[in-house]
């Protein structure tokens, strides 16, 4: 196997104890312009220590987070930290069909409100997730849910947000393409069991009929190279821009691992961007964390390093690919879903020593800035 250490290039970030210093906790930025055009003829002030919202803007980008209502609520400086550094949030959960429909034919926004106002307040555009997924769905709706469901929780939700001031973007559609050939029923597409590509159209047609001022997209994981999944994914987003839907961009999710023992396919994921341009659908980067793979280093200052160099090195291949979006899933390790129980890789579970490698976002539980903060907003700056 190549040893990937020597493909990582170093992220070249300044020391943690520099950056302690600089406020990353202050708050009251809210205030300021934070539109492209001023913060581009700012843009030879960007340094380490600027917002991430403001070292993308500089570049016309957007740099954003996903994020819980209940800690925005719980975990103040979690929240000025997210007003701090993103221009763009997608909510975590609370726009998901079990928070937006519990009941059939009975919406609650409550939730999702709460983060649209935060949003409001605070210049943060919302990236709405998601529609129609698998998973966070409320008991009585089946999968596929059938297409009066899907009618009714469309209209209803994205009504809901149809004049907001924020939500300017929708997941349509999350993981609706299988992860092998042996679970799914169509070769072609490589849809989950079930799910026909009539009824995917059908969902993003209903959506343009609600709302066609958001950006649609089409979002799932696994896709971050060369792959059955990822050929399945463009064949499906091709077949979409042939068959009269709207669909404005692809969400790369990219919970990626990056690994000495193996590399990453930058050719497969290379390929991927190009032929999303050449289709005139617009690659996003929404879900991004990064996991480090066994063998793990001996130390953390070590895996930070890891961290920051697998960020640079994904980032700067997305920006040569007019990606002008990046949304990482969460800001910092005190609330990442990889330290949930539910949720950490089995790998991780079962070795509780090698837990406290799972650092996998720009901000640590503290909510000081790791080398991977560095590495975001260096390659915002050398973006072109
Ligand atoms: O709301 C309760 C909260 O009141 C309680 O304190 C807490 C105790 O653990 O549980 C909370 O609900 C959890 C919720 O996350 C909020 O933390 C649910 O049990 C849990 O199932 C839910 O998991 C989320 C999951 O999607 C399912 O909706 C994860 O946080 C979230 O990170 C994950 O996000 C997905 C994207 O939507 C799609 N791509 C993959 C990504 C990661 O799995």
């Amino acid at each position: 196997m190549p040893d990937r250490r020597k493909f990582l290039t170093r992220a070249g970030y300044t020391t943690l104890s520099a950056l302690l210093t600089m406020g990353f906790l202050q708050k009251d930025k809210q205030k300021e312009d934070y539109s492209i055009n001023t913060i581009a003829a700012n843009s030879t002030r960007m340094n380490v220590n600027s917002p991430l919202r403001e070292v993308a803007a500089a570049k016309g980008k957007r740099y954003g987070a996903a994020i819980s209502g209940e800690f925005l609520q719980t975990d103040k400086d979690y929240a000025n930290l997210i007003a701090r550094e993103c221009s763009i949030a997608t909510p975590n959960g609370e726009l998901k069909w079990n928070a937006t429909e519990p009941q059939p034919g009975k919406f609650t926004f409550e939730s999702a409100d709460a983060i649209a106002n935060f949003c409001q307040k605070h210049n943060i555009e919302l990236h709405g997730h998601t529609l129609f997924w698998h998973t966070g769905n409320p008991d009585w709706v089946s999968y596929p849910p059938t297409f009066e469901m899907i009618e009714r929780h469309v209209k209803g939700v994205m009504g809901h947000y149809r004049n907001s001031k924020v939500l300017k973007s929708w997941d349509i559609a999350n993981e609706i393409i299988a992860d092998n050939e042996n679970e799914t029923d169509n070769a072609t597409y490589g849809l989950r069991k079930g799910v026909k590509p009539e009824l995917i159209r059908d969902l993003f047609k209903i959506a343009a009929s609600v709302d066609s001022s958001k950006k649609f997209y089409l979002n799932d994981f696994g896709i971050e190279g060369a792959t059955w999944k990822s050929d399945r994914f463009l064949k499906m987003v091709e077949y979409l821009k042939n068959n009269g839907a709207k669909i404005d961009g692809a969400g790369i999710q990219s919970h990626l691992w990056f690994s000495t023992a193996y590399p990453f396919d930058e050719k497969g994921f290379n390929s991927v961007l190009k032929r999303l341009n050449d289709l005139e659908v617009k690659p996003i980067i929404t879900e991004l964390d990064i996991i480090i793979d066994t063998p793990l280093p001996d130390s953390i200052k070590k895996l930070d390093q890891m961290v920051a160099d697998s960020y640079k090195r994904y980032l700067d291949l997305c920006f040569a690919a007019n990606v002008d979006t990046v949304i990482t899933w969460g800001l910092t390790d005190r609330h990442t879903w990889i330290r949930h129980p539910d949720w950490m890789p089995a790998k991780f579970r079962g070795n509780p020593s090698n837990q406290r490698f799972l650092r996998p976002l720009p901000f640590d539980e503290n909510l000081q800035p790791k080398s991977a903060r560095n590495a975001i907003s260096q390659a915002f700056q050398q973006a072109t």
